[in-house]
């Protein structure tokens, strides 16, 4: 079934643009109908404008509180016809009302391997706890926050001496397809929630692996360790 894509964002909407592409390329079974923002400023809109999507965007501080903004965002939202919210880069938590109007159907992309450095610091939070791999985490969204049930995950070594700033293009670089990948199988009807995992159905397409195993170890182990079947 083809999808129909609200997208909420606050910010850059790389992922956005991302999305966009993967469906312009024919790879992703969807359509943006409408791109939702709390920041009037926030360039993604500008993305979308160009794309030709419609867009809505209401600075959130000018509501009494989360309820009365998130009740004209799900109205904005089922106006637009939606059926699937994409939370990309969108820097506010969901109210349980607009969660649950679409169960199953709001997805969120975070900048790390979840249930590790939840947050809007993802990469900054993994970088400064010195772990070795972080990465990518695809989920559905519920009431709290980076919580949900996990669709897909990407892991990828920290370098030594990575920073912020050098590894959140090579973060980035995973996001953008796994993302277009988790929507496609949304799209295929292909992901079924079990309690707090999800179970990808069978589907025709070969399938590759993302990385090969070098690549997940990290740091490489010495090569008299390769091959030990320990
Ligand atoms: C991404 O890193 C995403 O994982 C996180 O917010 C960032 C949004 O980036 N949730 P962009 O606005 O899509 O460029």
């Amino acid at each position: 079934m083809t999808l129909t894509i609200a997208a909420l964002a606050s910010g850059t909407g790389t992922n956005v643009a991302a999305i966009q592409q993967a469906i312009a390329s024919g790879s992703l079974d969807a359509r943006i109908a409408l791109v939702l923002s709390n920041n009037p400023d926030a360039p993604v809109l500008e993305i979308a404008r160009k794309a030709g999507i419609a867009v809505w965007a209401k600075d959130h501080r000018l509501f009494a509180d989360r309820e009365a903004f998130d009740v004209e965002l799900k109205d904005a939202i089922i106006s637009s016809g939606a059926d699937t919210v994409v939370l990309a880069g969108y820097m506010r938590m969901l109210s349980a009302h607009l969660v649950q109007a679409f169960a199953g159907r709001i997805l969120n992309i975070h900048p790390a391997l979840l249930p590790s450095f939840p947050g809007i610091h993802g990469i900054r939070d993994a970088i400064g706890r010195g772990v070795r791999l972080t990465g990518v985490t695809v989920h559905f969204v519920d009431e709290k926050m980076d919580h949900g049930p996990i669709i897909i995950q990407a892991a990828l070594p920290v370098r030594a001496d990575d920073t912020e700033d050098s590894l959140a293009p090579r973060i980035h670089a995973l996001e953008y397809r796994l993302y277009s990948q988790a929507l496609q199988w949304l799209a295929e009807n292909r992901l079924r929630i079990e309690g707090r995992a999800v179970r990808l159905l069978p589907g025709s397409g070969a399938t590759q692996a993302l990385a090969g195993p070098d690549a997940i170890i990290s740091p490489a182990l010495e090569n008299r360790f390769n091959g030990c079947p320990c």
